[in-house]
């Protein structure tokens, strides 16, 4: 399977993104979701790769502001028939980008692909990268940020992975760092 084509499909899809949604948030999410999967067993990695370059493709179509698991999952499957991935894998694709968004699902009877997606996904919400996400969407769903610190500190508690968690240590201090001294100021 050649990722190159899927890569290069989404690159071009989010190259307008101003929301946080962007190829890096990708490419990010991606380096982790590898990481998290270097310790757990029985990943199938081209599901968790195809799942990983393809959760975010709705915003190719725009900004979001709630769920935008499904609108993705949509979108991928001609995307990924296109790129002649797997046939009998592209179900289990799908299901893990309908799921990757942690506000919305939590659900625990879910792929060990899917599982990994969303503690990837969590890991680009927190740390400095996590800060400027939070801004840009703050100014993009015209929300506060005192509301959305409020909701990131919420996310520690949220880990499916072990690796995950502990990735999560230092960049959950980061936010907390931040939302006490923009406190202060
Ligand atoms: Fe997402
Ligand atoms: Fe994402």
């Amino acid at each position: 399977m050649d990722f190159s084509v899927l890569e290069n499909t989404v690159k071009n899809g989010l190259k307008s993104d101003k929301s946080g949604h962007d190829f890096k948030h990708i490419m990010r999410v991606y380096r982790f979701a590898l990481e998290i999967a270097k310790s757990e067993k029985k990943v199938d990695l081209e599901v968790l790769r195809a799942s990983v370059l393809l959760h975010d493709i709705a915003f190719s179509k725009g900004f979001f502001k709630g769920e935008h698991g499904d609108v993705s999952a949509k979108l991928a499957k001609p995307i990924l028939l296109k790129a002649g991935f797997p046939k009998s894998k592209i179900q289990n694709v799908l299901i893990a980008i309908e799921v990757h968004n942690y506000w919305f699902h939590n659900e625990k009877n879910v792929s060990i692909e899917a599982k990994i997606l969303r503690d990837a996904d969590r890991l680009d919400a927190i740390g400095y990268n996590g800060i400027i996400r939070m801004i840009l969407y703050c100014i993009n769903a015209n929300k506060s940020i005192k509301q959305e610190l409020k909701d990131l500190s919420k996310i520690e508690s949220k880990f499916e992975t072990k690796k995950g968690k502990q990735l999560a240590k230092e960049r959950i201090k980061i936010i907390k760092d931040f939302s006490v001294n923009l406190e202060k100021e």
